[in-house]
């Protein structure tokens, strides 16, 4: 029965691949049941097309950025309305400096762009005069990004492209999202697949699972007081106060492949109405 009921939704194109493999592994335990082309992985291609916009024209004119191929039209997405006036952008990470001069290219003229990074040699991609900064410290120490926020925030885009460990990705989001951020402000906390990477998985929880609990902290205004703890497991990462905050100062959460972004401004309630 189950056969034909699988042969069925194979026909009608239902069965997405994964599902089977769960069904192998926890209900049926019974894997020849299933169809072993069923049982393998979503293998996606390497993308053969490279991106049409003007960020990535800029990224291949410099040898010394990193960056996902995919990621440029996210990056047009959500930080293309900030090019008409002049910025400031933090980016956690600065390697060879490569990304600090695509941005200083791509954002207005009169931006402030600033790279930190915990090694020292990246000091040697400031470039002063075209008001471009490098800071020497850790994104896991609140009293560097602190004092980094003094001196050149607050921010209107934060890019976290840094150790890609758990704990400095939640770290550096509570240090700065609150403090560092302007109103009308976005974080961007990029390759996130290594959320998925034991080696790189050093929190109780990852960043990609707290960012799933702030997606329930925009809907804060419709929770029944009664059921505040509705999660039951408590997160442990979000305190009471950062809840409030986040539920009053994040206006959305965009989900993408190796990237979460936040937009922060100040909500007021919501109001509906039938007229
Ligand atoms: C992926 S690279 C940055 C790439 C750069 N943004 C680009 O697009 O070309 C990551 C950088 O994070 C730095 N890093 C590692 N741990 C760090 C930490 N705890 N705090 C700040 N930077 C760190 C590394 O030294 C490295 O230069």
């Amino acid at each position: 029965m189950r056969k034909l009921i699988n042969k069925l939704l194979i026909k009608f194109g239902l069965l997405i691949t994964k599902a089977p493999t769960l069904l192998a592994d926890k209900s049926l335990g019974v894997s020849e049941s299933i169809p072993a082309e069923l049982t393998e992985k979503v293998k996606v291609s390497a993308a053969t097309e490279t991106p049409d916009n003007e960020l990535f024209r800029i990224f291949s004119k410099d040898t010394n950025v990193h960056k996902w191929h995919h990621y440029f039209d996210i990056y047009e997405r959500h930080f293309g309305r900030y090019r008409d006036r002049p910025i400031r952008m933090l980016e956690i990470g600065v390697f060879r400096g490569g990304s600090l001069r695509m941005w200083k290219e791509y954002f207005h003229p009169d931006s402030t762009i600033v790279g930190i990074d915990i090694d020292k040699s990246c000091a040697a991609h400031e470039l002063a005069d075209q008001n471009v900064f490098v800071r020497i410290g850790s994104q896991a120490d609140p009293n560097f990004l602190a004092e980094v926020n003094g001196e050149f925030g607050p921010f209107d885009i934060i890019l976290d492209d840094g150790s890609h460990k758990t704990h400095h990705q939640i770290i550096s989001f509570g240090a700065l999202f609150r403090d560092a951020l302007k109103d009308g402000g976005c974080y961007m906390v990029e390759d996130c697949h290594t959320n998925y990477w034991i080696k790189h998985v050093d929190s109780p929880e990852t960043f990609i699972e707290v960012s799933k609990q702030m997606v329930d902290m925009l809907h804060e205004p419709y929770f029944d007081r009664k059921e505040t703890h509705f999660r039951h497991g408590h997160p442990d990462a979000l305190t009471e106060m950062e809840q409030s905050y986040l539920s009053a100062n994040l206006n959305g959460i965009y989900f993408h492949d190796s990237i979460v972004v936040f937009d922060k401004k100040l909500r007021s309630l919501p109001k509906s109405e039938l007229r």
